[in-house]
C-alpha cells in the first residue's frame, strides 16, 4: 500500500505489534531481574509486575481482536536495546551494592518506554472512536505508571541507600 493511503487505523496497529512484542520479552526479562535483585522488596515488586504483564498481554490480544487482526508482534529494536542495557548492568554489576540501583533504572526505562507506548495508543483509540479498546489501553497503562512510581519510591527508600 502506497504510504499516502496509509492512515491512523495502519498506524495503531504497527503500534499495537511493536507493544506487543515489547511486552512478550518483558515477561521473559522480569524473572531474571526478579532472581538478580538483591533486595527482597524489589524482587517482590518485579514478581509483581511479571503477573501484570501477562495480564497486559493478554488485553492487547482483546484490542487485535477487537480491530479484526490476529495478534502479532513486530521486532521493537528499542525495547531489545533497553533490555540489553539491563542484562548489561546485570553483569557488570554483579555482586555490588549498586546493583539494585542499576536494576531499577533499567525497569524505569522499560516502563517508560511502555508508558509512551500506551499513552499514544490510548489517545489514538480515543480519537479512532475505539472506546473498548481505549479502556483496555488505558488500564494498562495506569498499571505501567503505578509501577514507575513503585520503583521510584524503592529507590528513595532503601536501595539507593545500601549503594551509598
Ligand atoms: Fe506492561
Amino acid at each position: 500500500m502506497p504510504a499516502k493511503d496509509k492512515a491512523l487505523d495502519d498506524l495503531f496497529v504497527d503500534t499495537l505489534r511493536d507493544i506487543y512484542y515489547a511486552e512478550r520479552k518483558i515477561v521473559k526479562a522480569l524473572p531474571k531481574m526478579q532472581r538478580a535483585a538483591q533486595s527482597e522488596k524489589l524482587a517482590a515488586a518485579f514478581e509483581h509486575h511479571r503477573e501484570e504483564t501477562e495480564t497486559h498481554i493478554e488485553r492487547l490480544q482483546k484490542v487485535f481482536e477487537l480491530v479484526g487482526k490476529a495478534p502479532r508482534g513486530k521486532t521493537c529494536e528499542a525495547i531489545e536495546g533497553i533490555i540489553a542495557e539491563g542484562e548489561e548492568i546485570m553483569e557488570e554489576f554483579k555482586g555490588s551494592a549498586a546493583l539494585d540501583a542499576g536494576l531499577i533504572s533499567a525497569a524505569q526505562a522499560v516502563e517508560h518506554y511502555e508508558i509512551a507506548r500506551y499513552g499514544t495508543l490510548h489517545r489514538w483509540a480515543t480519537e479512532l472512536d475505539m472506546k473498548d479498546a481505549a479502556k483496555l489501553l488505558s488500564e494498562t497503562l495506569k498499571e505501567e505508571s503505578a509501577t514507575d512510581e513503585k520503583l521510584t519510591k524503592l529507590a528513595e527508600s532503601t536501595v539507593n541507600a545500601e549503594a551509598l
